[in-house]
């Protein structure tokens, strides 16, 4: 199991979800604890609240990058009106646990801290303990029953309204404080949200999510899908360009669907991104092989000064009877078909893909058929899980039928396949050139630095401190699975 991380400094690389090695976890994905730990003194803001300012909060952050960015928005306001932020739990007077629920083991893991803060708790009177994000929407009231001793439990759509919930108990509400109504309108956030890096940010462009495949919770966690408007979108990644912003990730989990509901789509909103002085790198995630148009692929070529080479689509399973079962709304074929467009639209794109093994019902027929598929389109990189059962969900009335040890066996061998492809493609690239957007010092090599290319490869490289931030020219002299070596050339 991994330890959590300290906190990150201002200028680290994004914690690596990359391929998901024998030594980690199938069944985790995403962030697993991050602590969020930014610049108070550069927090503090105009709006500081006495029932706020002064409080030193430790944010602890697990799942995914929509996450991540509702932690940081929690975090600007939560800074805005004067808190500040510790590394160490002991050092807080408020513990915020964002949570996930995707899979069982992101709830466990969330249960037993949940369980340790018992004595804590008892130890220092005016401790505060909050859980946020997907938990708290799905499973708030069982939180409040089993964990009493926990103040605030805010759910997924009233985040925004996190530090009145705040106030009130420092005014002294009765605890704990249950906030998870499902408001229609959603909160998307403003550049008072904080960031890991100065020059890299996330922004959410629709919450929510359409679809039903049966396996999945984030419908039910997160609700139906709103978009947020197209300038509303363009006048945030102005602000945050002045304030430094040039690597733009906009999050959505069918982002292809953006603005169905507002009468625009993706492809106009990155025209209008495109135009964005400051900005250098526009990337957007997650895409899904049913809504993609070939308008997308037109306009990732047209504009791909600025619009990365890279979507992350996953496939799930390569059998067209668990993708059936899993009401993906596609065939294999299909897949095959929206990647063979991509990649004629727009030459030199990317695929990274999520694969589920040992789905209800997954003969080895039927993972053979996901190892194929694998084989046939080659993803630069891909997340695979083992299959979890959610609560809720369509997909918990079949049967759990693929014992574990088998899942375990499907991980190991899909992952075997993944990993020999992407060294394949990795060393197809040693000789050539990589624009890299420098983050920072290596973690395993501090002598190195680490950045990423325009289809987001991990690039590690000579560098100095100096360079964070800036796009570089790195030629490729070496290859591993998980990323590329080389010497910057300019
Ligand atoms: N569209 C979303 C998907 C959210 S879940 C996005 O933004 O990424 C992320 C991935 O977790 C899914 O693509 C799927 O591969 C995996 N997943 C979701 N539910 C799961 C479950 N019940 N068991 C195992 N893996 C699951
Ligand atoms: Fe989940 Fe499928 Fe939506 S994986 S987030 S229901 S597209």
């Amino acid at each position: 199991m991994k330890h959590e991380p300290l906190a990150t400094p201002a200028a680290a690389p994004a914690p690596e979800r990359g391929i998901e090695g024998p030594g980690q976890d199938p069944d985790h994905c995403g962030l697993e604890g991050t602590v969020y730990a930014p610049d108070a003194a550069a927090l503090a803001g105009s709006r500081a609240h006495p029932l706020i300012a002064g409080t030193k909060v430790h944010l602890l952050t697990y799942g995914c990058q929509m996450n991540v960015y509702d932690s940081e928005m929690v975090a600007g306001l939560l800074g805005e009106r004067g808190a500040g932020f510790v590394a160490e739990p002991e050092a807080a007077d408020l513990l915020i646990v964002n949570t996930c629920s995707v899979r069982a083991h992101a709830e466990d893991r969330v249960y037993s801290r949940l369980g340790r803060i018992k004595f804590e708790k008892r130890r220092r009177p005016g401790f505060l303990v909050a859980v946020m994000g997907c938990m708290a929407q799905k499973e708030g009231e069982r939180i409040a029953e089993r964990f009493p001793y926990v103040d605030l439990i805010v759910g997924t759509r009233q985040l925004h309204r996190f530090p009145q919930l705040l106030e009130r108990i420092r005014e002294g509400a009765p605890t704990p404080l249950l906030a998870i109504d499902e408001t229609p309108d959603v909160n998307f956030g403003e550049t008072v949200a904080r960031r890991e890096t100065p020059f890299q940010a996330y922004l959410a462009v629709t919450r929510g999510c359409n679809k039903r495949c049966t396996f999945c919770v984030v419908p039910y966690t997160r609700g139906p899908e709103v978009s947020r408007p197209v300038e509303d979108v363009v006048a945030e990644a102005r602000r945050l360009a002045a304030d430094g912003v040039v690597e733009l990730t906009l999050l959505g989990q069918t982002i292809d669907t953006y603005g169905y509901d507002l009468g625009a789509n993706l492809w106009t909103l990155l025209r209008a991104l495109h135009g964005v002085e400051g900005l250098k790198r526009i990337r957007f995630i997650t895409s899904h092989p049913e809504e993609c148009r070939d308008d997308l692929w037109r306009a990732m070529a047209d504009l791909g000064g600025k619009v990365m080479p890279f979507i992350h689509m996953p496939a799930q399973s390569g059998s067209n009877a668990v993708l059936r079962r899993m009401a993906r709304g596609y065939t294999r074929e299909r897949y095959l078909d929206v990647v063979a467009s991509a990649r004629s639209l727009c030459p030199g794109i990317e695929i990274a893909s999520d694969w589920i093994v040992g789905f209800s019902g997954e003969s080895d027929a039927d993972f053979e058929r996901s190892l194929t598929l694998m084989e046939t389109f080659r993803p630069q990189m891909s997340y695979i899980f083992k299959y979890s059962v959610r609560e809720g969900t369509p997909a918990q009335r079949l049967p759990d039928d693929v014992p574990d040890e088998v899942k375990k066996e499907r991980h190991r061998r899909m992952l075997e396949l993944q990993e020999r492809i992407s060294l394949e493609l990795n060393r197809e690239r040693v000789g050539q050139v990589e624009e890299v957007l420098v983050e920072g010092p290596s973690k395993t090599d501090p002598a190195r630095f680490t950045g990423r290319g325009r289809a987001r490869r991990l690039v590690h490289f000579s560098g100095d401190a100096a360079l964070a931030g800036k796009l570089v020219r790195v030629e490729v002299t070496g290859a591993t699975g998980l990323s590329l070596l080389g010497e910057r050339i300019e």
